[in-house]
């Protein structure tokens, strides 16, 4: 009596049933499939100039990047301010402590900047990781470590670092001066067409327009600033990159995503945020609660602190994909789709497994215990950047920054 119906059942859903069931998910699949491949295959239209002419406020902080200031970046800028006009753009670069001709290759674009009639400030220094380390201990960004030493955070120095090379913008703000966009450059390969497509993200209606960058394709790379639509990590450094429905769907139709904040290779903001009466700024976490073993990028903070973030949003322009190095631009610039209807397909499954079998939850509550316990010890501790937060501390060391 007990194998007859599973035989039976056996046998009603094997072939009746089973093989449709396959032939449907199958098909199913393929249509998703071809649906997001003929969408990022679409050819993008280019853009001649942003309408009408805009004041850009061009922002970078240089550390050993000769090779690629020499062999991309100062080439891109100049043809960049080219097309959008000399006299609409204010060029801020900030250099230190580079062992590399960083300097001579900046002193180049300088020359050349000058030549073109550009508003702007080039500072080289010769201040070292080294020297930033034999400074004042007790002031503010050191952090007793585990090495039983006053060590110097890395966020705090990064966040005066991009605090300084804002320095003009803000004065000149003060001044009654106005800027449409601030664009910030990291060292990367990029084109003026990128830019032109990052700064008409959403019409240029935005709070944030970030590309995506690459070092290694087809993984993307700052992984430390990128936050999708629900203030999560990414659930893969690959195509479709997010858990975040919101996010994952604008990625599918390669439209701009809405993320709670992103810093990855080129990134545009509006410019009055950064002058009176909001005066936004970069900072790290306070010291006190990086004592918890808790740290985050600059570059996620000042999205948590700008007031547009919700007003206007922050978005990735999957349509901007920019490289640290020729061959990782290059190769996320195909003929046609830039994601394979291979990659599509197999992106989509690892993304769902991944969701399906993966949480957050963990991380989120060692960061929310950490932040409790810090939030009490003091009246007024309170960070709101929250979903920036990972369980790391990075300090500053001669040759770079390490992870302690
Ligand atoms: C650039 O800015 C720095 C810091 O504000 C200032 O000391 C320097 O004089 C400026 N250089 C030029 C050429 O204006
Ligand atoms: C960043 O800039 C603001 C405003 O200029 C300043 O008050 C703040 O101390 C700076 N932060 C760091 C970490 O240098």
């Amino acid at each position: 009596m007990p194998i007859a119906p599973s035989y039976s059942v056996r046998r009603i859903v094997r072939p009746r049933v089973a093989r449709p069931l396959l032939i449907l998910f199958l098909l199913l699949n393929a249509v998703q499939v071809l649906y997001i491949h003929n969408a990022l295959s679409r050819p993008e239209p280019s853009i001649e100039t942003i309408q009408p002419p805009q004041r850009i406020y061009i922002a970078s902080i240089h550390w050993n990047n000769e090779a690629i200031l020499r062999e991309y970046w100062n080439d891109a800028v100049v043809a960049l301010v080219d097309v959008l006009g000399p006299r609409n753009v204010f060029v801020s670069i900030l250099e230190s402590g580079s062992w590399d001709n960083s300097k001579d290759a900046l002193r180049d674009l300088d020359y050349r900047l000058e030549k073109q009639g550009v508003l702007r400030n080039i500072t080289v220094s010769d201040t070292t990781h080294k020297d930033e380390m034999e400074k004042n201990h007790n002031a503010q960004g050191w952090i007793q470590t585990a090495r039983g030493q006053k060590e110097l955070r890395r966020i705090p120095y990064l966040a005066r670092l991009r605090n300084e090379s804002l320095r003009h913008l803000v004065q000149l703000l003060e001044k009654g001066e106005t800027f449409d966009k601030v664009l910030f450059l990291n060292d990367v390969v990029f084109t003026t067409q990128d830019v032109l497509k990052l700064l008409n993200t959403n019409n240029g209606e935005y709070a944030a327009a970030c590309s995506l960058d690459y070092a290694r394709p087809p993984h993307y790379y700052d992984t430390f600033a990128l936050r999708d639509h629900d203030g999560y990590e990414h659930v893969m450094q690959t195509w479709p990159y997010f858990r975040s429905g919101t996010s994952r769907n604008a990625m599918k139709r390669h439209s701009p995503v809405p993320v709670s904040s992103c810093w990855n290779g080129i990134v545009s903001m509006p410019a009055a945020v950064f002058g009176p009466p909001t005066n936004l700024h970069f900072r790290g976490v306070s010291d006190s609660l990086a004592k918890y073993h808790v740290e985050g990028s600059e570059c996620c903070l000042i999205h948590a602190d700008n007031p547009l973030s919700a007003s206007l949003g922050v978005y990735i322009n999957p349509r901007v994909r920019v490289g640290y190095n020729g061959p990782a631009y290059d190769s996320t610039h195909p003929k046609g789709s830039w994601v394979s209807l291979w990659q599509i397909l197999i992106g989509l499954w690892q993304n769902r497994f991944r969701r399906w079998f993966t949480t957050p939850s963990l991380k989120e509550l060692f960061k929310k215990r950490a932040v409790r316990r810090w939030s009490l010890e003091e009246r007024g501790n309170h960070e709101n950047g929250g979903f920036c937060l990972i369980n790391e501390m990075q300090v500053l060391v001669e040759n770079g920054w390490a992870h302690v």
